[in-house]
């Protein structure tokens, strides 16, 4: 057991459960049943979490207990909640998985699994290099106790001039090196976003900014984007209308959709974040990976007066995410209030480690050069398979980034991708990606395996998906979990 959710806490992530399209002729309780097998699918809520007993959340949710009963009695006869009498009941998922160390819940035999769920590519060639060079190095630090909470001072001299390079002037004391973006942005939201405090989102967005807003039990309003990205009046009005404490944004690329963020709406998002006392943090993830020659924006940061941005970003997109590099660009003062806030955490990023990613990023020309390529190439292929095993699928050519995020011929998301795991594809479907059990009619197909494996992952995708329609099955599978 992992802990406990609350009333309260249940309610919220519940959302419009009520109103969800499609359930107009079943029953309330099976609405109910039917969001939190979702929320349990999306990894949302969490698995060997205690529920709320009956009448709390009925109170929460304002219905009444009886409709609570019968959702709780039929989690567990699909296999959802295991309750025990005067102890409570526990959220589960049925059937072939078990926990992971990181909590996430992987399907027990994915060797040959086309892994469709994760965006990121395989390491690059100089990888080992900059490991054997790294270790040259290590004797400088072994002098020393190996604890820096900000990071080794050549890795942040490294961050900040390639901030420079983008127009974005940026001194070492700027940055704090972390295991990762996202722990730069747990640790910023420890910092900057009191438990329970409000954040405005884009729909969809990445699912694991989620789980660390969750985590600190955020209130979230979304800003939903459009076929062709923001609404500048729609995301401003939303801002000075909900006034939230924090915006998380991913401008370049965005995840899932690719997404980019035009010059101008940026600066009016950084104006109208500071008049109304809200901080950003822009997630600068993809921002090294334009494809096409496609020019980039300046960094959100620039038009920042006020130290209301925070920027997070790191390795593992253009470089490898098992490195477990990434960094926060702030103010001076902030930055040292993240390492205080880190020592609470994990102290300070392996030596080594940064080490790797100094060597990687004095070779970043020639790295990202290949990667571009590359990336367009199984773009390219993805997007050929697609017009040719699934032309009903509308997807938009990404300028850069990862992802495609296509629009599917139905809302069968979550269904396809049950149907894809059990012939070797696995997918990350549209609601994975939302708050609210929405977004069924689309699905996130990263460009990061090699050519002949994303058409091989089409075909299998095309044949399930023909399938499903031919096999007229009633109702949907449940939705395979993404780890
Ligand atoms: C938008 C975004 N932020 C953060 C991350 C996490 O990156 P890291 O591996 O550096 O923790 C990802 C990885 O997919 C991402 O897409």
């Amino acid at each position: 057991m992992t802990g406990q959710v609350r009333g309260i806490q249940l309610a919220r992530l519940l959302g419009q459960w009520h109103a969800l399209p499609g359930r107009r002729r079943s029953p309330d309780y099976a609405a109910l049943a039917g969001t939190v097998r979702g929320l349990l699918a999306d990894g949302r809520l969490p698995l060997g979490v205690r529920l709320p007993a009956e009448r709390e959340l009925a109170e929460a949710l304002r219905i009444s207990r009886t409709t609570v009963t019968a959702a709780y009695r039929q989690l567990r006869e699909t296999g959802h909640l295991a309750s025990r009498r005067g102890a409570g009941s526990w959220t589960m998922l049925p059937g072939n998985h078990r926990v992971a160390s990181t909590g996430l819940w992987t399907p027990l035999d994915d060797r040959e699994m086309l892994d469709l769920g994760v965006a990121a590519l395989a390491a690059p060639p100089q990888l080992l290099t900059a490991a054997r060079a790294a270790t040259e190095d290590l004797p400088r630090y072994l002098g020393g106790a190996g604890y820096h909470p900000t990071g080794i001072i050549e890795l942040r001299e490294a961050v900040a001039d390639a901030y420079a390079a983008r127009g974005l002037p940026t001194s070492a004391d700027q940055i704090m090196v972390t295991s990762g973006t996202q722990h730069a942005l747990d640790l910023v939201l420890r910092l900057a976003l009191a438990p329970g405090g409000s954040v405005l989102v884009e729909s969809p967005t990445y699912p694991n900014a989620l789980a660390a807003l969750a985590g600190r039990r955020a209130r979230i309003t979304t800003h939903g984007l459009a076929a062709d990205g923001w609404e500048p009046d729609l995301l401003l009005g939303s801002l000075r209308q909900t006034r939230p404490n924090l915006a998380y944004l991913i401008p370049e690329f965005q995840n899932p959709t690719g997404h980019l963020m035009p010059a101008a709406l940026r600066e009016r998002v950084v104006a109208a974040a500071h008049a109304v006392g809200t901080d950003l943090v822009i997630d600068e993830s993809f921002v090294d990976l334009p494809l096409d020659g496609t020019e980039l924006p300046p960094p959100v940061g620039v038009y920042d007066r006020h130290s209301r941005v925070i920027s997070i970003g790191g390795m593992s997109k253009l470089y490898w995410g098992g490195l477990r590099i990434g960094w926060v660009r702030a103010s001076a003062p902030q930055v040292q209030r993240l390492a205080a806030v880190r020592v609470g955490v994990d102290m300070a990023s392996p030596v080594l480690d940064q080490l790797v990613a100094v060597h990687l990023l004095a070779d970043a020309d020639a790295i990202v050069a290949e990667r571009r390529v590359q990336l367009a190439v199984q773009r390219d292929a993805l997007l050929g398979a697609l017009a040719q095993r699934l032309p009903d699928w509308r997807v938009t050519v990404p300028r850069g980034g990862v992802t495609l995020w296509a629009e599917l011929d139905g809302p069968v998301s979550s269904a396809l991708a049950r149907a894809a795991e059990e012939v070797g594809v696995r997918l990350a479907p549209g609601p994975r990606f939302g708050l609210d059990g929405t977004m069924e009619r689309f699905l996130r197909l990263p460009f990061t395996l090699p050519a002949a494996d994303l058409v091989e992952a089409v075909g299998r995708i095309a044949a399930v998906r023909y399938d499903l329609d031919r096999t007229g099955r009633r109702r949907w599978r449940e939705p395979a979990v993404i780890a």
